[in-house]
């Protein structure tokens, strides 16, 4: 069985990946130094406790798998204190990783596939982002990633490390079988948070700005199913694996839904009251993001299953029944 070194494996995104590419036949490697992942959510292979910047146990880790690509997750990400404690961010999305660049040269690992995002747009000129659009990041956290993505291309230009990143837009839902999901600590996600108001655990929602410039005044995100954002770094390496050169993808469903459609449908499907509260608009939000995707679904085959906004909604429902509420 092939090895695949997974970094932030114990995470959110990470954990859904492990579980797509053990369903394949790969057994994933969890890298993590558990700051925010948990060790119930590896379950289809190992896990190293180790921080990506410890350079020396990575290669330790490296040499005894011998891995065959490695998926970079671990990263923080939190917007709002990137902008207040910068240091963190860049020691840890840009230090950290080239610290595990150089475990990986060291040990020949030389296929990396790479969580971005769409924060490295910034503000976007028009409604949809394509991969043509400018990187104007607005923040430190996305200026971590854009760093990151330029570093890759330069580390295959020089020493061969092949690497495709994903731009990932909103990630939401859960594994549809319940065996994971979505838990971060603190959350600032809007769908576990909208679950948080409809399952008890907080008494209400705050809508940040309603007088956006969309069709009902609320900010529109681009929600994709965490299974579908799994399949497509399975995706991603069988391209690097077949020969693709370093590139970066958006990764999102195409089409958005407003904070008021999430909240409705969450109504809708928890059968539960959601109170809702009308805040100021923050800072740096952008009234739409929304991806354009036709590259990765042409050149990869890719295609969302679970990501019309009620999948979404029903699965992280189910998990946090199970996870928050009956566990
Ligand atoms: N969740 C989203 O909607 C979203 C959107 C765009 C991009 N991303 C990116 O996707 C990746 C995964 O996001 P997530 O939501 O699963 O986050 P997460 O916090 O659930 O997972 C990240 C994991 O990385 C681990 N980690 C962090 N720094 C580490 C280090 N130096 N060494 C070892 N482990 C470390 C954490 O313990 C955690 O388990 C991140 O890089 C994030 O920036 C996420």
């Amino acid at each position: 069985m092939e090895n695949v070194l997974v970094t932030g494996g114990a995470g959110y995104i990470g954990s859904h990946t492990c579980k797509a590419l053990s369903q394949a036949g790969y057994q994933p490697v969890v890298l993590d130094n558990l700051v925010y992942g948990h060790d119930w959510a590896v379950k289809w292979g190992p896990l190293e406790v180790f921080d990506t910047s410890d350079s020396a146990s990575v290669e330790t880790v490296i040499k005894r798998y011998e891995p065959i690509a490695a998926i970079h997750f671990a990263a923080y990400a939190y917007v709002g204190e990137s902008v207040t404690n910068p240091a963190k961010y860049y020691r840890n999305n840009v230090i950290g990783t080239m610290k595990l660049l150089d475990a990986l040269y060291a040990g020949g690992v030389d296929k990396l596939i790479f969580s971005s995002t769409c924060a490295t747009y910034g503000i976007p000129d028009g409604e949809t982002i394509s991969e043509l659009q400018p990187q104007r990041p607005i923040n430190p956290y996305g200026h971590t990633k854009l760093m990151v993505e330029q570093i890759l291309r330069d580390y295959d230009a020089a020493y061969g490390l092949r690497s495709i990143a994903l731009r990932y837009f909103n990630a939401a839902g859960a594994d549809p079988h319940c065996e994971i999901g979505e838990d971060h600590n603190p959350e600032t996600h809007l769908i576990p948070l909208v679950l948080d108001a409809a399952g008890g655990k907080r008494d209400n929602i705050t809508i940040f700005g309603t007088d956006y410039d969309t069709p009902d005044g609320t900010c529109v995100r681009d929600y994709i199913h965490v299974t579908d954002l799994a399949a497509a770094h399975l995706l991603a390496l069988e391209m690097l694996k077949n020969g693709n050169k370093t590139d970066a993808y958006n990764v999102g469903v195409g089409h958005g839904c407003s904070v008021r459609e999430v909240i409705d449908a969450a109504r809708r499907l928890t059968g539960k009251k959601i109170e809702v509260v009308e805040g100021e608009r923050r800072p740096g939000d952008p009234p739409f993001l929304v991806a354009e995707s036709n590259r990765i679904r042409d050149e990869f085959g890719w295609e969302p299953s679970y990501s019309s906004l009620d999948s979404i909604v029903e699965t992280a429902w189910s998990w946090h029944q199970k996870h928050f509420i009956n566990d």
